[in-house]
């Protein structure tokens, strides 16, 4: 299977230490934490990226947590949540932790998932800390991803987020695999269709729930279909499993 990484939202460092206790209980070696999150909610309860103005609190929280960790710890953040200032003060302090790697997304907190990435303001962060940079931010295709591996030659490590879901193929050809001819590409996202639908059908609660999950799924993956928009469309109006079983029906 797929390794998987949990990924913890605390700002209090004694809840984490329980929380990470736990997980390393069920067998999880390695821990994320999220001082990167953007939603409104959390950042005004100083958690995600509304953690990151407060170096002081971030290292405070660490010199508790790390001792008490057997598992690994990495970070996801961004650059800031006001300004580009507030990682370039945080990462050397950063230094003095053993941490697997730190994810990036090259944005603020306060552009949510608007505007562009700040590359400039990724570049600035690669001279500033010994641990193992991840870039993360925008990597929607091939090019983008070459036009970022020559910009950053030195990062070894890329995450792939909304990319991913609107080409599962990506990842693949980044790393050479062969170009996937689109019809088999469509057949293959069926099938994982299929089977992730026939497993949410058994875990969630009621259609609403089911469609609502399919419905987010496939405004990413409706970009391998034609007539994205229309098809979008169609599938956002469905009301009932019954509308949505025939819908991807006539699609194969
Ligand atoms: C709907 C949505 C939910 C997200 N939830 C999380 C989350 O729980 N934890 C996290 O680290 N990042 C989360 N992200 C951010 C992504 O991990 C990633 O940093 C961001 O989308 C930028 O990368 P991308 O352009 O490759 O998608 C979320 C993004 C979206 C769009």
């Amino acid at each position: 299977g797929l390794p998987l990484i949990p990924q913890l939202l605390h700002n209090n460092a004694e809840n984490f230490a329980a929380m990470a206790a736990r997980l390393e209980d069920l067998g999880y070696d390695h821990i994320n934490w999220n001082i990167g999150c953007p939603a409104p909610m959390i950042v005004r309860k100083r958690r995600g990226s509304g953690l990151l103005p407060y170096p002081d609190a971030i290292v405070a929280f660490l010199e508790v947590v790390m001792p008490r960790l057997k598992a690994r710890l990495s970070i996801k953040t961004r650059l800031g949540l006001q300004h580009n200032s507030e990682i370039l003060a945080l990462l050397p302090r950063l230094d003095d932790f053993p941490l697997l790697e730190i994810t990036i997304h090259a944005r603020l907190g306060k552009q949510l998932y608007r505007g562009t990435t700040d590359l400039e303001g990724f570049a600035a962060c690669q001279g500033l800390t010994r641990h193992q940079l991840v870039y993360n931010g925008d990597i929607t295709d091939i090019d983008v991803f070459n036009d970022l591996a020559g910009r950053f030659p030195t990062i070894q490590r890329w995450m792939i987020g909304r990319g991913a879901l609107a080409d599962p193929f990506l990842p693949a050809a980044i790393k050479g695999a062969a170009a996937i001819p689109l019809p088999e590409k469509q057949h293959k996202i069926m099938a994982f269709h299929d089977d992730l639908y026939s497993q949410y059908r058994e875990r969630l609660f009621g259609p609403s729930h089911l469609l609502g999950r399919m419905k987010q799924l496939w405004a990413y993956l409706v970009a391998a279909f034609p007539n994205q928009d229309r098809l979008l469309k169609k599938i956002n109006k469905v009301g009932s499993e019954e509308q949505y079983q025939k819908l991807m029906k006539d699609l194969r």
